[in-house]
């Protein structure tokens, strides 16, 4: 099924438009963000941005079109070649809280949205070492803490 369930919350906060404009807001800070913008390995954030949209408007009730091109969402894994640490969660939340009042929904919808995120961000946090230090959490070593061992030992 794509369209959107009747009366679901997608619906009842102004379907498409509403969630278009929460990626809109949320990205155009992303874009300006000198910790989050360097994580994203597209320079274009246009194809994030779709998949971000996709992935709430699936969330909250609207059409299933995420996973019908991306599969099952297991959001944790995919993030897990970022370097998710409470600064970077809460860069995210900065950016997701303009946008969310950007919107101005009634408060109890607001409500609803912003608990989703938040508890959303939180669980998305992959690591607590500061950016740089030791390998990624896939295990990739893109050799930001390379160390040259010389052997000085006499033949
Ligand atoms: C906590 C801080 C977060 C950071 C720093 C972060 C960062 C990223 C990055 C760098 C990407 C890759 C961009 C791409 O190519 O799609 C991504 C993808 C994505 N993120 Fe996050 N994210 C965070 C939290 C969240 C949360 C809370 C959600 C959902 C509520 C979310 C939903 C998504 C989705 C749906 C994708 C695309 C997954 C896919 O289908 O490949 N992210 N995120």
């Amino acid at each position: 099924m794509t369209d959107s369930t009747p009366g679901s919350f997608y619906d009842q906060v102004g379907g498409h438009d509403t969630f278009v404009r929460l990626v809109d807001v949320f990205y155009d800070g992303v874009a300006q963000d000198d910790l989050l913008k360097p994580m994203y390995p597209e320079e274009d954030l246009g194809p994030a941005k779709e998949r971000l949209l996709m992935f709430l408007e699936q969330y909250w009730g609207g059409p299933t079109t995420y996973s019908e091109r991306r599969g099952h969402p297991r959001l944790r894994m995919r993030h897990r070649p970022f370097h998710v640490d409470p600064p970077a969660r809460d860069r995210w939340l900065t950016h997701m809280r303009a946008a969310v009042e950007s919107l101005r929904l009634p408060p109890l919808y607001e409500e609803t949205l912003w608990d989703y995120l938040q508890r959303a961000a939180h669980a998305m946090v992959n690591t607590f070492e500061p950016a740089g230090i030791g390998a990624p959490p896939d295990g990739r070593d893109r050799g930001n803490l390379s160390v040259t061992v010389r052997d000085d030992t006499p033949d």
